[in-house]
């Protein structure tokens, strides 16, 4: 029997709560996070640790089947991938930020800005969306370091607690979109996966539901 492919977040944020919920689920693992495949001992299901941006792609290729990851990650890079569930955890914003002395007053102070930012596509089209054109430049982390270095003079990045802007002077002036941690779907899924996927969702929903 095929085994369902679940991708989780190799590193990072999302890491401990999908393992959370993975457990609650009552699917145990048995190898930690050194190994990037790992498979259930009770269940048709195999777990991969993967780079979160790289699992769109493999979700559209159809090398997983499902994946735990940020909706904001998704939107960034997967516009056809199908979310199954709301997870309710990993809550952030997509926010755009600019040094706290800028007297910023609306979108239009963007105009002709230099942006530094991990969601290119995310900011582009919320820039159309407002009739702005700004340079963006594309970093893969500690984007908020790019003002004070003279790289940009705003950036595009989520924000979770807020305390990374805050530690580098920067306040917050557009959120572009909301997310939270999501089970998102391939779109090439097998009808025996389908299969295994409705069971899982089935006593994810009860997880969640004793949770609130
Ligand atoms: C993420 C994100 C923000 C920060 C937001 O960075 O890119 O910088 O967390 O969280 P906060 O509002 O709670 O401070 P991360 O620490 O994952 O590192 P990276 O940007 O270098 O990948
Ligand atoms: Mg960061």
């Amino acid at each position: 029997m095929s085994k369902l492919r679940i991708a989780v977040q190799k590193s990072g944020r999302l890491n401990e709560d999908s393992m959370r919920i993975l457990k609650d689920i009552g699917i145990s693992i048995d190898n930690g996070k050194d190994q990037l495949k790992a498979s259930a001992r009770n269940f048709p299901v195999e777990v991969f640790y993967l780079r979160n941006g790289d699992i769109p792609q493999y979700l559209k290729d159809g090398v997983v089947d499902v994946a735990i990851i940020g909706e904001n990650v998704l939107i960034e890079k997967g516009n056809d991938i199908r979310v199954a569930e709301k997870l309710g955890f990993s809550t952030c914003r997509v926010c755009i930020a600019v040094p706290k002395s800028v007297d910023y007053k609306s979108i239009k102070d963007l105009e002709g800005k230099r942006i530094a930012t991990s969601y290119p596509n995310t900011v582009k089209n919320y820039l159309k969306e407002n009739n702005i054109s700004a340079n963006l430049h594309i970093i893969n982390g500690s984007v908020e370091i790019a003002p004070n270095i003279g790289l940009a003079d705003a950036i595009c990045d989520i924000v979770s607690s807020g305390s990374t802007l805050f530690k580098n002077n920067l306040k917050e002036v557009e959120m572009i979109l909301k997310s939270e941690a999501v089970l998102a779907v391939s779109p090439v899924l097998s009808n025996d996966k389908q299969a295994i996927l409705d069971k899982i969702q089935f006593r994810i929903q009860s997880v969640l539901k004793g949770r609130q």
